[in-house]
């Protein structure tokens, strides 16, 4: 099979990139049409193409249907790992999760949105973390919404199996022993108790909302990078109407910002910022 990127027709590519943005709102430049022969292999090799540049043609000439959604969804970057960038987490240990408690505790519940979920290690991150230092709230309505736009990144974050890589990125000795159990193939799987906090759903961010709950806790990481700054505002006010009142939390990736939008306001800690409705 011949792949390489110069047999591509730039037109498709280009076309190709619009039909990414106008859909899942991935933003490519052609400096990225490498990504068609590192990514798309599959696809063409599956449904029998003859090399990429024929799957191109073929998606850019027909309708919108299944292969486009596989194609879009093989674009996404699903790179994620246990207790990223681990500031965030130590703001949630000491500040964030300490002042919702406080904050929730007539009603005993506490909603958090793990948007952009990808293969799951960050809303598992959140669930251990709960276990760990906040053992009072297995008597309280803790809900962790995971969300991602990739199936295939859904379906491995549901069996919460993991590889002894994978498993390696962000865990202590102690943790992987806790919370997770190692299956006959060597890989890890997150123990029930901590993958039963866990609802992972499938959804796009680029389109309406409409059965989206409110939560006291978003954390939308690394995704936003992604978007053109169109596609960012209007998921930024999205972000704004699920926070439920001014004591809510979200918190992006550590290059995202959102201070274009003078409807939030920005809270710097030590290592870390996160950012809260400003008030009315
Ligand atoms: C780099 S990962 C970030 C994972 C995790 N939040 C972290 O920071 O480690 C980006 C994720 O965004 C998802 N994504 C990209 N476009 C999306 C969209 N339009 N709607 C929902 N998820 C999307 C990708 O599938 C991918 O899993």
């Amino acid at each position: 099979m011949s792949s390489s990127a110069n047999q591509l027709d730039q037109l498709d590519v280009e076309h190709f990139f619009k039909l990414v943005e106008k859909n899942i709102g991935i933003d490519l430049d052609l400096a990225k049409t490498y990504l068609i022969t590192s990514r798309l292999t599959h696809i063409v090799e599956q449904h029998g193409f003859d090399h990429h540049a024929q799957l191109l043609r073929h998606l850019v000439t027909s309708p919108v249907n299944d292969l486009h959604w596989q194609a879009f969804e093989a674009m996404t970057t699903n790179e994620t790992s246990f207790f990223r960038d681990i500031h965030p987490f130590d703001a949630l240990k000491k500040t964030i999760l300490p002042a919702l408690i406080e904050k929730c505790q007539e009603t005993r519940e506490i909603n958090i949105w793990s948007a952009a979920a990808s293969t799951g290690q960050e809303p598992y991150s959140i669930a251990i973390l709960l276990r760990e230092y906040f053992p009072e709230l297995t008597k309280w309505k803790i809900q962790i919404w995971a969300t991602d736009i990739s199936q295939q990144a859904l379906d491995k974050a549901v069996s919460g199996v993991y590889n002894p890589v994978e498993i390696m990125r962000g865990l202590s000795d102690s943790q992987i022993s806790r919370h997770f159990t190692k299956l006959p193939n060597g890989h890890y799987q997150v123990i029930p108790d901590i993958r039963s906090m866990v609802q992972f759903r499938q959804m796009n961010l680029i389109q309406d909302w409409p059965l989206m709950p409110k939560f006291d806790l978003i954390l939308m990481r690394n995704v936003l990078i992604y978007f053109n700054q169109e596609t960012k505002a209007k998921i930024v006010k999205k972000l704004h109407a699920q926070l439920p009142h001014a004591d809510a939390y979200l918190i992006l990736g550590s290059s995202e910002s959102i201070l274009f939008d003078k409807s939030f306001k920005v809270v710097q800690l030590d290592r870390v910022s996160y950012y809260q409705k400003e008030p009315l």
